[in-house]
């Protein structure tokens, strides 16, 4: 059976589900931390440098790989060389672990919108409410299967019907309640029980002046590495998904372009989350509340909003985890479709029997990961330092071990196997000028290696 592959219906198509897959948890719960952490516009200036040199070569490559072969991840290396056909199994494997926690976490924000939209803003500012709620027995696992199942509803109605229709419907929305959001936290004042006012432009400035205070070259260091990590994830490279989506790009759209967009969409929801949350919460917590780490989501921020007044606070609340469920499920989504169609082409399933399969497989383990924080509860001690629980074991060996891993052979594969021109050929195809073509060449075969290399040594405590 030779069926024509489903294509998205056009460019607009493709980069708006490209960029819902980028435009994820990272963006708006990892990188307002990592940016306040990092001396605010020095990160972003690094960030914005790395995205559009290194980002651009791994995303243009992985999009060129599903273009090319119109496979998914799992069969798609080998379309490119028939001695790396296990590369592909290592693009299923990434989202196959990481689709579990997403889904999870998904479902805690599905929970926060709930709490704020019901009225009770005030329960989620409690001290130990977040705790409570995730190492609940139940509950998490109730979310967690709200969330899955509306992503595999989307996936089960396919290409276009689901993953096209969703994504046009739901980006826009995602960047005018980014955006909006932004603005009013930057017109913030408050004063605090010292007398001390503080403003949203205040915190502005620090989140987008850089601030090279005890700047060394290990701390510079520091930053590139958090920004290289930061940008893996927030790409969505090298978790087979963009290969996925690749495959379903027409034949006649301008893939340098189309990157391009993806990650100008991608890059942009980050800056702006930047400026929705560091102004906000250092306007009503001051610079301590960066400190916050990962916590800054679900737990300082409800007290932010809290600080607003319990009606401005519940309806900008209620819009903001809207938006990070539309960021979340747009992304979740994607790391199914990796899967399902890897089976679908390997197998040759039907889209049913694949989806089918994939979520029972997500849903289970994201249940497992759950109880990771309840019934399996232990504590490890991972190569950075930190205790870890299932879910991080989880986001460890993905988005530290397992992805630096797999760009970096993708990059080895192109740059020195079977050349750049395999993927320079794809980005040219129909006649398209392809001006970084040079610049490409020189990325995938030294500057992506070293960089990926420096990743994953770091993720052993090697260095760094
Ligand atoms: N790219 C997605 C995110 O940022 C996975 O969360």
């Amino acid at each position: 059976m030779n069926i024509e592959r489903t294509t998205f219906s056009g460019h607009l198509g493709f980069v708006l589900a490209a960029a819902g897959s980028a435009v994820g948890l990272g963006n708006i719960w990892r990188f307002p931390y990592l940016a306040a952490k990092n001396g605010g516009g020095l990160f972003l200036f690094v960030y914005i440098c790395l995205v559009l040199t290194f980002g651009f070569a791994l995303l243009l490559t992985e999009v060129a790989i599903g273009r090319k072969t119109q496979q998914g991840p799992l069969s798609a290396y080998k379309r490119i060389h028939p001695n790396w056909a296990w590369l592909g199994l290592l693009a299923t494997i990434i989202p196959a672990i990481i689709l579990p926690y997403y889904s999870l976490i998904g479902g805690w924000v599905v929970k926060y919108f709930t709490v704020l939209a019901t009225g009770n803003l005030n329960n989620a500012t409690q001290d130990g409410f977040f705790g409570g709620f995730i190492t609940a027995q139940w509950s998490p696992i109730i979310f967690h299967t709200i969330f899955f199942a509306a992503t595999a509803a989307i996936i089960y109605a396919g290409v276009n019907k689901g993953i096209e229709r969703i994504s046009k419907i739901l980006m826009p929305l995602l960047l005018l309640l980014v955006l909006g959001i932004a603005i009013y936290s930057c017109t913030l004042v408050f004063t605090d029980e010292n007398g001390v006012t503080r403003t949203g432009m205040q915190g502005l400035a620090i989140y987008l002046i850089p601030d090279f205070t005890g700047m060394t070259f290990g701390r510079l260091l520091g930053v590139i590495m958090d920004a290289l990590g930061q940008l893996f994830y927030s790409l969505s490279i090298a978790m087979g998904i963009m290969i996925a989506y690749g495959s379903y790009l027409k034949k006649s759209d301008n893939l340098p372009k189309s990157v391009n967009r993806v990650q100008i969409f991608d890059t942009g929801v980050a800056i702006l989350a930047g400026m929705m949350v560091i102004p906000a919460v250092f306007t009503f917590m001051g610079t301590e509340g960066f400190g916050a780490g990962p916590g800054l989501m679900f737990v300082s921020l409800p007290k932010v909003f809290q600080a607003m007044g319990s009606v401005t606070g519940t309806v900008i609340g209620v819009l903001f985890f809207a938006m990070v469920f539309f960021a979340a499920l747009t992304s979740c989504i994607s790391i199914l479709e990796a899967i399902v169609s890897s089976l679908m082409d390997e197998f040759k399933w039907t889209r049913k029997k694949a989806t089918v399969i994939g979520s029972i497989y997500g849903w289970l383990l994201g249940i497992f990961v759950a109880l990771g924080y309840n019934l399996l509860y232990f504590e490890y001690k991972l190569p950075n330092g930190s205790t870890a629980q299932i879910l991080d074991i989880f986001d460890y060996v993905s988005n530290n071990i397992m992805m630096p891993v797999l760009a970096l052979l993708t990059c080895v594969l192109i740059g020195w196997i079977v050349k750049p021109g395999t993927v320079i050929e794809e980005a040219e195809a129909g006649g398209v000028r392809f001006a970084r073509r040079g610049l490409y060449v020189f990325l995938i075969r030294f500057v992506c290696p070293v960089l990926l290399a420096l990743v994953f040594l770091k993720a052993f405590g090697l260095f760094a």
